[in-house]
């Protein structure tokens, strides 16, 4: 029997809390896996940005990424070591680079599910180029905003075709608001998409892996207090089908890593933001939900290290569409693409993986999250993200919450 070890790599940007957990936990598991005839031990590591010459190897077997979106030294970086040394990162830099919001629009729309219509409009202003004024004098048509607002009906939703971040995003009551948030919109490019108004309920799904957490979300509550505690308050069927959305939208864009919004309106879920390959993973932000995230990220990276599970390079957009042509119901065609969904992500043999070789892990998160250094962590964040002031009040607000989190664990655990 050989024994390996197996380096698993953050790349990270402003994270602070969660690789504090992720390490501590890590070390505190002190896995050895046997899988075939290897023994497998794990190191975590902070991946370093530096020179690298491109023939340079590559120790990781998974990197957890959370800066290749907008700093492309460590993207180019990782898209070498995809190509040169199978590493698996989360997610495929591809898949993130190519996908723009209206693109997963589309590809969703086509596979029926019921994206709320959209159009896109070109944009207000425009940087000068030698070309421009000839381009947009043969080209660009006069168009009648009020025709389009009327087509979508009020209320309705001017944001960013690419959007991300609420940056850019307007409701609109009516055509009077519609021309003036135009008129405001400078050189973004503009999607206006029909309300999902009134809706029941708003829930957000985190997919990592074939892992999914559905959260209750409250838009109207500021950044902290979004996300609501506790489990998502929706019924079996409905849990049922925004897996089902979430894992065949990230199994569709091969992300193993992804946030999906929707809104249902009498008994339908409407998906309405799913290209968000960097979900928020910041105890800030989920609260409660925070010691899942850290869990999730655990599972699936030791599950792929261990099993050398191989990166899909490639979209395979095929079967899908294969799928979308036939003459069947939608939820037949859910279903059937679920399936697709199951098989890329290998949920049963990630589960069996994960009884088998992760059961401590839930009892040793449970401890951890009782610890000084958890609660430093947590503060840390705090820290970096509120005035001097507020630091108190909101590092205890934000582990008085985990603790919600821990006692409801540990009673969720004592009825197994
Ligand atoms: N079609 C819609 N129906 C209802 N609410 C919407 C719709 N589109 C956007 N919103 C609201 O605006 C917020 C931001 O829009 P979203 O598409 O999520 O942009 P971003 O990518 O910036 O997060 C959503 O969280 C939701 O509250
Ligand atoms: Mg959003």
């Amino acid at each position: 029997m050989a024994k390996v070890t197996k380096y698993i790599g953050l790349s990270l940007g402003a994270d602070i809390c969660w690789p504090l957990c992720f390490e501590a936990i890590m070390k505190q598991l002190d896995l050895s896996i046997k899988v075939g005839k290897n023994q497998f031990s794990f190191e975590v590591e902070r991946v370093s940005i530096e020179p690298y010459n491109l023939r340079q190897g590559c120790k990781y077997s998974v990197v957890l990424d959370r800066l290749t979106h907008w700093y492309h030294t460590s993207r180019e970086w990782i898209k070498k070591s995809v190509i040169m040394d199978d590493l698996y990162v989360l997610n495929n830099p591809w898949a993130v680079q190519s996908m723009e919001k209206q693109t997963t629009y589309c590809a969703m729309m086509r596979l029926g599910l019921p994206i709320p219509d959209t159009w896109m409009i070109p944009p207000k202003a425009y940087d000068r180029t030698d070309d421009l004024e000839p381009t947009l004098k043969r080209y660009a048509k006069l168009f009648d905003l009020g025709s389009i607002g009327e087509d979508l009906g009020y209320p309705h939703f001017m944001k960013p075709y690419d959007g991300g971040g609420w940056r850019g995003v307007s409701r609109i009551d009516n055509e009077e608001q519609l021309r003036s948030s135009y008129e405001e919109s400078g050189k973004f490019i503009m999607h206006v998409q029909k309300a999902v108004n009134p809706f029941e309920s708003f829930v957000r799904c985190i997919g990592l892996g074939p892992q999914v957490k559905m959260l209750d979300y409250d838009p109207s509550a500021p950044l902290h207090a979004r996300y609501q505690p506790g489990p998502a308050n929706i019924t079996e069927a409905d849990r049922k089908r925004l897996r089902a959305i979430t894992l065949i939208i990230n199994s569709f864009f091969a992300w193993d890593f992804n946030s999906c919004e929707s809104l249902s309106q009498n008994g339908e879920w409407y998906p309405i933001d799913f290209a968000n390959p960097c979900p928020d993973s910041q105890v800030t932000s989920l609260n409660w939900h925070f010691p899942w995230i850290v869990k999730a990220n655990i599972r699936w990276a030791v599950y792929v290290a261990a099993t050398g599970r191989k990166i899909r390079m490639n979209q395979n957009w095929k079967p899908y569409f294969d799928i979308a042509a036939q003459d069947m119901s939608y939820e037949e065609k859910l279903e059937a693409y679920e399936a697709l969904a199951d098989k890329h992500f290998e949920t049963k043999k990630f589960e069996v993986f994960c009884e088998k070789h992760l059961s401590e892990l839930d009892q040793i998160t449970w401890e951890f999250f009782g610890t000084d250094y958890a609660h430093d962590a947590v503060r840390q964040k705090v820290i970096a993200l509120f005035p001097a002031h507020e630091v108190e009040q909101f590092t205890a607000y934000f582990w008085k919450r985990i603790q919600e989190w821990r006692a409801w664990d540990q009673e969720e655990r004592a009825k197994k």
